[in-house]
């Protein structure tokens, strides 16, 4: 028996970041999309714990790690600890999420791991318990797990799902060199030293523009915290950006902690053309589209 789930890349249309809390995180006010980016995790009952990740498309996998610090396998853990059942699987990606991208892709295959093995072994997981298993693995999980578009307040691990009437298209723009989330969020600090206590900025404006699909309000509603800090590391990201609007695109995003940058393009014709211009300039470019479903069982055999 072997079952394959599907999970989505995550993007933040708005990420506001608070001053650091007592226990490290910071409290986040953030809008993600999932979008059209996928890993496929497929798992089967094996005699021990192991995971191996195939690339899909031109991903490169090299630093995902392979042994019990993979997130998938820890995902694996910690279902198996809260149904106090002594069950293995061999677990198999097929990653088209690209890697310390800042697009969730680890958070991706821990909330795919979940469903696919409470679907194997017929645990019946609860919503709830589900969504408290994927918080423990990592701030972002939860939201792999119901997609779409949604508020995550907290340190991103509360999801509510909002109302986005819009259907956007996008052109992701990897990077060769991942960017570690720690040292963004550390940089961040850096930089907002002796700013006191600061509540995370709420996304007012974006959920308007969400509601309405009003485009031109969206596009100026893409708000990222944490693009001052990345490219303050990255003094390089301030060219992908120029090259990413100078393509064609209506507005530049770094997704989540980067180094993964975003063009939002009018349609799916203009996407393609943003592409395109972008590849001819020997950059790697991807078109995706969100929302679209959370992590959701796409194979049972
Ligand atoms: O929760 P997750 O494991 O994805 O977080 C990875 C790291 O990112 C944390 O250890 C922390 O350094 C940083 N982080 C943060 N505030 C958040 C989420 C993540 O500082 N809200």
């Amino acid at each position: 028996m072997t079952v394959t789930v599907r999970a989505p890349a995550k993007i933040n249309l708005h990420l506001g970041v608070g001053s650091v809390r007592d226990d490290g995180f910071h409290p986040l006010d953030t809008v993600y999309q999932a979008i059209s980016l996928y890993d496929d995790v497929t798992v089967s009952e094996a005699a021990a714990w192991t995971v191996e990740v195939e690339p899909v498309g031109d991903v490169d996998v090299a630093g995902v790690p392979l042994d019990d610090d993979n997130i998938a396998i820890r995902a694996g853990l910690l279902l198996t600890e809260h149904h106090q059942v002594s069950r293995r699987a061999r677990i198999s990606i097929g990653k088209g999420i690209p890697v310390a991208g800042g697009m969730a892709g680890g958070s991706a295959d821990a909330a795919a791991t979940l469903v696919a093995l409470d679907r194997l072994w017929d645990l019946q997981t609860s919503d709830d318990d589900l969504l408290a298993l994927a918080a423990e693995l990592g701030s972002d999980v939860p939201f792999a797990l119901i997609g779409g578009t949604a508020r995550g307040t907290g340190r991103g691990e509360l999801v509510d799902p909002v109302t986005d009437a819009g259907t956007w298209w996008w052109v992701v723009v990897p990077d060769a060199d991942g960017l570690a989330t720690p040292t963004v969020y550390r940089a961040f600090d850096d930089l907002a030293t002796g700013s006191g206590d600061t509540a995370p900025a709420a996304p007012d404006l974006l959920l308007a523009a969400l509601a309405t699909a009003d485009a031109d309000a969206f596009a100026s509603a893409l708000h990222n915290d944490l693009a001052a800090p990345a490219m303050l590391l990255r003094p390089d990201l301030r060219a992908t950006a120029a090259d990413v609007r100078a393509a064609g695109a209506r507005a530049a995003l770094l997704s989540g902690s980067g180094p993964t940058f975003l063009g939002l393009a009018s349609g799916q014709e203009q996407a393609l053309r943003v592409r395109d211009a972008l590849v001819t300039d020997g950059r790697r470019a991807l078109v995706a589209t969100g929302p679209v479903a959370g992590a959701h069982v796409v194979q049972y055999v």
